[in-house]
């Protein structure tokens, strides 16, 4: 389905419980074929990050938040206003330039998408909370349910008109923005969003939110990590089929479950994909599949790029760069971005090695995945799907216990994969089996383990 990256599965093997004391150098890497700059969308994202390189020259590094520039609607056609840019004066570009450049040919950031009263929108919903009798915690329980007025959305109709002036992508239906510079839809942001549209009684909100998502898994084979044109080579924790199960148990509407279906299968196709994919031989001999996170990216975010490549530019070579912004999506991806957990050294950044990590969250996120798809199926009546879903999660849950479950710590714990995975098969040669393993829960406790 992607062009990218080259198949490969790590036959790894693993023996588990055998302590010692030996740093490992992962080598950081995965096989990037990185072509964005020659795509459509890209032409309209390599113009705002030039704007976004000379706005950080000319306003400084103090507050500067670099997503802004990228999500500036253009207000003229892309050949005008790069011609513009080209005619300031330079070297030195005042403040006062920049900004009268930016009002003359720019929208307002998030002018982009356009208030949308939710119709399912009550005051104070029946059956709200039943629970919560105390009356100050019910009025803050219904503040927050207000927020909801303020947060939803509507692409605005010259995204639709001109898509070309607009790195925010056309969503069919009605949107809820986590708020403040996250101007746009997140996939895993949406997930919570979800529970509390159910929680207010919203169901046909919550449904809008979802298809949207589902939109993308039909128009790209995924759900892509927001909805932002630079965000179309990367996922997030995948839970659309979380999405799907709480709405359809909130409201039990099978047509909303037959319309998402199709798109949770092609969703799960992309996270079986030899990008996501490894193949794992524990120490009885037995190969497991499990998962990892793994963006198809090797440049600068451009959402970030003035941040990455400021980190970048103590790595030498052009491989290490593109390796380190390969990690650094691929970190993004996870949804946690830049905890230590994906770090070799917990104190630099450029050590991120998350595409070398089998999770053991994105795996439990998969296994549910697994077990909803199975349920849906059987509810439609599709019996062959339901049983071999249901054997993948079987097969899956053997995994996680194989693999990531230490019985000595009684926890699971990621999986940091010995190497950087050509193809080749390793023994069990102690050598090259050391690794270390960092507790999911993010706290720093490494464990060395052969
Ligand atoms: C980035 O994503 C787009 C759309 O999903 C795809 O067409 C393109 O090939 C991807 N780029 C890379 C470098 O994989
Ligand atoms: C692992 O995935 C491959 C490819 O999808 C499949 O053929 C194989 O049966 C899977 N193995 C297990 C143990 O699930």
């Amino acid at each position: 389905m992607f062009p990218f990256p080259h198949p490969h599965q790590l036959h790894v093997s693993l023996v588990i419980f055998v302590p010692v004391v030996c740093a490992i150098h992962m080598a950081p890497a995965a096989a990037v074929a990185g072509v964005g700059s020659e795509e459509g969308a890209p032409a309209l994202l390599r113009l705002l990050q030039r704007v976004q390189s000379e706005a950080l020259r000319a306003l400084g590094p103090r507050d500067f938040d670099p997503k802004f520039y990228v999500d500036l609607p253009l207000a003229a056609d892309a050949s005008a206003v790069g011609a513009a840019l080209s005619s300031l004066t330079r070297p030195a570009l005042s403040r006062e330039v920049m900004e009268a450049f930016i009002s003359r040919y720019f929208a307002p950031a998030g002018s982009d998408l356009v208030a949308a009263d939710p119709l399912d929108f009550e005051d104070e919903p029946r059956g709200f909370l039943p629970k919560v009798e105390n009356a100050e915690a019910r009025a803050w329980a219904l503040e927050v349910h207000a927020l909801w007025k303020d947060l939803a959305r509507r692409v605005a109709p010259d995204v639709v008109a001109r898509p070309d002036r607009h790195t925010i992508l056309p969503l069919p239906g009605r949107v809820v923005v986590p708020g403040s510079r996250f101007r746009e839809v997140y996939y895993w942001d949406s997930y919570w969003v979800v529970r509390g549209l159910l929680v207010s009684k919203m169901y046909d909100t919550a449904k809008d939110i979802t298809l949207n998502l589902v939109y993308f898994a039909e128009k790209y084979g995924f759900v892509l990590n927001g909805a932002r044109s630079y965000y179309t080579n990367r996922s997030q924790p995948p839970l659309l089929s979380s999405m799907v199960l709480d709405i359809y148990m909130a409201t039990g509407d099978m047509v909303f479950l037959k319309r998402a279906f199709p798109s949770l299968l092609k969703e799960y196709s992309f996270w079986m994909s030899d990008i996501h994919n490894v193949a794992i031989m524990d120490n009885h001999g037995r190969v497991h599949n499990l998962s990892r996170y793994q963006a198809m990216w090797n440049k600068p975010r451009p959402e970030s790029a003035t941040i990455d490549e400021e980190f970048a530019s103590k790595l030498t070579s052009t491989a290490a760069k593109e390796k380190f912004y390969h990690q650094v999506a691929s970190t993004a991806e996870s949804g946690w971005d830049f905890s230590s957990r994906w770090m070799r050294d917990s104190t630099d950044m450029t050590t991120l090695a998350t595409s070398h990590i089998i999770p053991v969250d994105l795996n439990t996120f998969i296994l549910k995945m697994e077990q909803d798809i199975a349920f849906f199926a059987e509810l439609i009546g599709e019996n062959t799907v339901s049983e071999s879903f249901s054997e993948a999660s079987n097969a899956r849950y053997n995994a996680i216990e194989s693999v990531l479950w230490n019985s000595d710590m009684e926890q699971w714990l990621d999986y940091w994969l010995p190497t950087d995975g050509n193809g080749q098969v390793l023994t069990k040669d102690i050598s090259l089996m050391s690794y270390n393993v960092i507790v999911s829960n993010g706290a720093n406790t490494l464990i060395l383990l052969t």
